[in-house]
């Protein structure tokens, strides 16, 4: 792949896992249940009625998962901490059981040579703080600042890489308009108030990670986002895709950028924001980098009685999908860079998750996945193009390490470069991974 070239000598190569997805050991060494632990136990709300509980045993395998890393030859680690584990009552004491996982975890990673990328929230709120009213409530940001204080003065010594949220939209409009996702609220008004307090947590950590690390942080948070297409030239289905678009991207890529919340948005879902005194400066606090999450694009027709915002995805024919029906569609993760790039100024964008679900056979001498390798190398080369056309791209984060817990697809969609084996627990590098080795090595090679 000669796109290789277009990455420069500090480009950080990464693959990405989160807390809840790979952890297991949910009721160890003082941690508490999450909005994921109390969600997992809703009949029919994860398929095949799979929780979290083991995962990946990620929590004991650690320094196995870690060597994997090396073998790969990454150079970054994106993970999330447990808040649950952390501060088990939510906004109490701080749990050093909970804290001492991710110091062993950082301190093996460094000595790895691997750089480790925080994120704070990805998504499992400890359930006491959902009990009393969650996202919807600004306490729960508050209470989020102060976590992100303990963690940031506990690991800020060694961690300068940090993320705030891994994508607020999820958190906000899948778990509490959807009700697909925790909390599993379908309310239109807790949802824009949790997306609200979603970003005022953000900016209060960004504040908290600063004035608590001990080496200077670089600070950012993770969207994932979706260009926004019109199923046809009608004026209607043209107002769907700005509105889809409203919904999807603007609404959370405004107000951290300080043009506060889309008008037509707040038009739309009409419910008032629990603004308060000076908070539109505080969500729109400096960013370090922009995290972009890359999975598919959307293409939207009109559709009035649908549900918010009143626009229907279209499937596109002759297009190639994932196992998640998600059409791959590299060209739209280039196209986000350079939005990112011309439309908000970034500065430093890291894609913090892209990646794709197969049904993979493995049959034990290894899994030949060329779907996922195929995909992996047409995404970096639309990476490579963006940077080409201006987009500062500092990195590329595989989603993800292993395959896992995807949430409320459970255990049966795997993205993982390498394949797990749930009852063994034995971990094999796909092909896929041993491509993606291959590649940092060669751009390590040529760069240096
Ligand atoms: C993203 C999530 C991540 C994973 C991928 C497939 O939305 O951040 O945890 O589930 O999708």
């Amino acid at each position: 792949m000669n796109e290789i070239a277009a990455f420069g000598p500090d480009f950080v190569w990464g693959v990405a896992t989160s807390a809840y997805q790979i952890e297991g050991a949910v009721a160890e060494d003082g941690r508490s249940p999450s909005i994921w632990d109390t969600f997992s136990q809703v009949p029919g709300a994860i398929d095949g009625g799979d929780t979290g509980d083991i995962a990946c045993d990620h929590y004991h395998r650690w320094p196995e998962d870690v060597a994997l890393m090396r073998e790969l030859g990454v150079t970054a680690y994106r993970f999330s901490i447990a808040w649950p584990r952390v501060v088990p009552t939510g906004d109490g004491a701080v749990n050093p059981a909970g804290l001492a996982f991710y110091d062993r975890l950082v301190d093996a990673l460094l000595e790895a040579g691997i750089r480790p990328f925080a994120t704070l929230y990805h998504w499992d709120l400890p359930q006491v703080l959902q009990d009393k009213g969650g996202w919807p409530e600004r306490r729960t940001a508050e209470a989020f600042a102060d976590y992100a204080a303990v963690v940031a003065g506990a690991l800020g010594d060694r961690v300068t890489d940090w993320a705030t949220l891994n994508e607020p939209l999820c958190s906000a409009w899948i778990g509490h308009l959807e009700g697909k996702m925790a909390p599993g609220l379908t309310d239109l008004t807790a949802a824009v108030r949790a997306s609200y307090h979603l970003h005022l947590g953000h900016g209060l950590a960004a504040q908290a990670i600063r004035a608590n690390a001990a080496a200077t942080p670089s600070v950012g948070i993770v969207n994932n986002l979706s260009p926004c297409e019109a199923a046809s030239d009608r004026p209607e289905d043209v107002a769907a895709a700005v509105r889809a678009d409203g919904h999807t991207n603007r609404w959370w890529l405004d107000p951290i950028h300080g043009r506060g919340y889309p008008e037509d948005m707040v038009r739309l879902y009409g419910v008032d924001l629990p603004v308060r005194g000076n908070d539109l400066a505080t969500i729109a606090a400096p960013l370090d980098w922009l995290g972009l999450n890359y999975y598919f694009r959307m293409v939207v027709a009109d559709d009035p009685a649908g549900p918010l915002p009143h626009a229907r995805p279209v499937e596109v024919a002759d297009t190639r999908r994932t196992a998640m029906g998600w059409e791959v569609h590299p060209a739209g993760l280039e196209d986000l860079l350079l939005r990112l790039t011309r439309e908000y100024g970034a500065r430093r964008i890291l894609v913090t998750e892209n990646g794709s679900a197969y049904h993979d056979t493995a049959d034990g001498t290894g899994v030949e996945d060329l779907d996922r390798t195929n995909y992996l190398e047409e995404h970096l080369a639309a990476c490579a193009s963006a940077v080409r056309r201006g987009a500062p791209l500092a990195g590329y984060f595989a989603w993800s390490l292993l395959d896992n817990f995807e949430w409320a697809y459970g255990y049966d969609k795997r993205f993982g470069l390498v394949h797990v084996d749930y009852g063994s627990q034995r971990r094999t590098v796909k092909s896929s991974g041993r491509r993606y080795a291959e590649l940092i090595r060669a751009h390590l090679e040529a760069a240096a």
